[in-house]
């Protein structure tokens, strides 16, 4: 029980009512972890089988859990390193300790801890890289098993432009991701996705091992970085001289279509976003990592607002990104719009994290939404959690405004309660990690 909110489409502006179901006394029925029932709190309670168990969450807010469309899971000790950029960030700071990750034992503690501050800030799927390491992925997907999350992950792939020992080969690359895919995809409510780093990383032999799985796994998840800093486009232009831009080395790899997530698409031009929109391909915007980085004020507005649309969805790249919080993420992602003189309102934003995340990866049939038959992850936000937000609650008049000051002071104290699967997956989380 507690004040419903989800997303049917995209909101067209702050009036537009019709793209969401608000419960002010809501319900929610929840059998074997699926939403069995929605609606105001007096019709679901009388559909209830008898017994059901009750929890009040009055007066906070009840949503589809936060959906991270990119993060890197071996970067949790990453973030807060002082880089002027990107390239010198990863070369200082990121690969050494990548490289960390051969080990099943460290994979295993840090896969525990990520999953604890994911649902700690109420995320309960999120788009992963693991490190080059198999150990890494194996890490990851088990303790999603564990958890009972709906997660997407990948090996990354890359063969040079880093140490030795987070290099695998266009073979070993592609073996070694079919096997993940084989002990994983499909597993619980786990989703592999094929994972080239970036066009620096790869060689053009690599590219094609990751062309020949898109090619014999067309229903998987493809995910590589995009157009993020000036000078790793410069260096990706000449390290594939044939391309016409950087969007063509993937394009032209078969890597761009639905479900292909794309990190940060900041310096694109009107060519790479038609592209982009004609593939079905996803734009992934990283505002926290974009600023820490210095890397671009992403066009977020203007890709959705184009002729030809670019399908966006948002996430928080950790460890360039600096908060695991989606609330903490859409601040930035608003401050960025407003720095390029666009809006972007509180319902956009919720409805990014949730549904819009959700149709970005494909996975609005199962997560997103309170739609009955969809999986019971969800997150219960509290609006007046600390006391700088409880006085501006005492003037917020409207929804939105209750968003908009979650969002803009919001962050996991803000999050009540997550739940996956219908479990309580926050209060739970200090038994399960030391
Ligand atoms: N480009 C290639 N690898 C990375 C990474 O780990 N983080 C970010 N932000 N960009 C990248
Ligand atoms: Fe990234």
């Amino acid at each position: 029980r507690g004040r419903l909110l989800s997303f049917h489409r995209m909101p067209e502006s702050l009036d537009d009512r019709a793209s969401y179901l608000y419960e002010e006394d809501g319900g929610l029925l929840i059998e074997d972890g699926v939403i069995a029932a929605v609606g105001d709190y007096a019709s679901v309670r009388a559909e209830a089988p008898e017994g059901t168990a009750e929890i009040d969450h009055r007066p906070h807010l009840i949503l589809p859990g936060f959906i991270d469309t990119h993060i890197h899971f071996p970067q949790m000790q990453v973030i807060g390193s002082y880089a002027a950029n990107l390239l010198e960030w990863l070369n200082t700071y990121t690969f050494p300790e990548e490289c960390r990750f051969v080990e099943s034992a460290h994979a295993g503690r840090i896969a525990t801890h990520l999953f604890d501050e994911l649902l700690r800030h109420g995320t309960t799927t999120a788009a992963a890289y693991c490190s080059v390491h198999k150990t890494s992925a194996d890490a990851f997907f088990a303790e999603s098993l564990k958890r009972g999350t709906c997660m997407i992950g990948g090996k990354v792939m890359m063969d040079r432009n880093a140490p030795q020992g987070l290099l695998d080969t266009p073979e070993t690359g592609y073996d070694e991701t079919r096997a993940v895919i084989d002990e994983w995809h499909g597993r619980g409510r786990n989703h592999v996705a094929i994972t080239p780093r970036f066009a620096i990383t790869s060689t053009p032999r690599q590219m094609e091992a990751a062309a020949a799985l898109a090619r014999e796994f067309p229903d998987l998840h493809i995910q590589t970085h995009l157009s993020e800093n000036d000078e790793e486009i410069r260096y990706t232009g000449e390290l594939y001289p044939e391309a016409s831009d950087y969007t063509d080395i993937y394009a032209r790899y078969g890597l761009l279509r639905p479900k292909a997530l794309l990190g940060h698409c900041i310096h694109l031009s009107e060519r790479e976003a038609d592209v982009l929109s004609d593939t079905g391909a996803v734009a992934v915007h990283c505002p926290t990592s974009n600023l820490f980085l210095g890397s671009g004020l992403m066009p977020l507005k203007k890709l959705i607002g184009r002729e030809k649309p670019v399908t966006v969805s948002v996430a928080t790249d950790i460890g360039g990104g600096s908060s695991y919080s989606m609330l903490r993420t859409m601040d930035e992602a608003y401050k960025v719009q407003q720095l390029l003189g666009e809006r972007l309102n509180p319902l956009e934003s919720f409805w990014l994290l949730t549904r819009g995340n959700a149709e970005a990866v494909a996975l609005a049939d199962r997560i997103g939404s309170l739609d009955p038959g969809t999986d019971a992850d969800l997150v219960v936000l509290d609006a007046s959690a600390t006391p700088a937000m409880a006085l501006k609650m005492e003037v917020v008049g409207s929804l939105a405004d209750e968003l908009f000051l979650l969002q803009t002071l919001g962050d996991d104290r803000a999050v009540a309660e997550t739940y996956v699967a219908g479990r309580p997956a926050k209060s739970s989380i200090a038994t399960i990690a030391s």
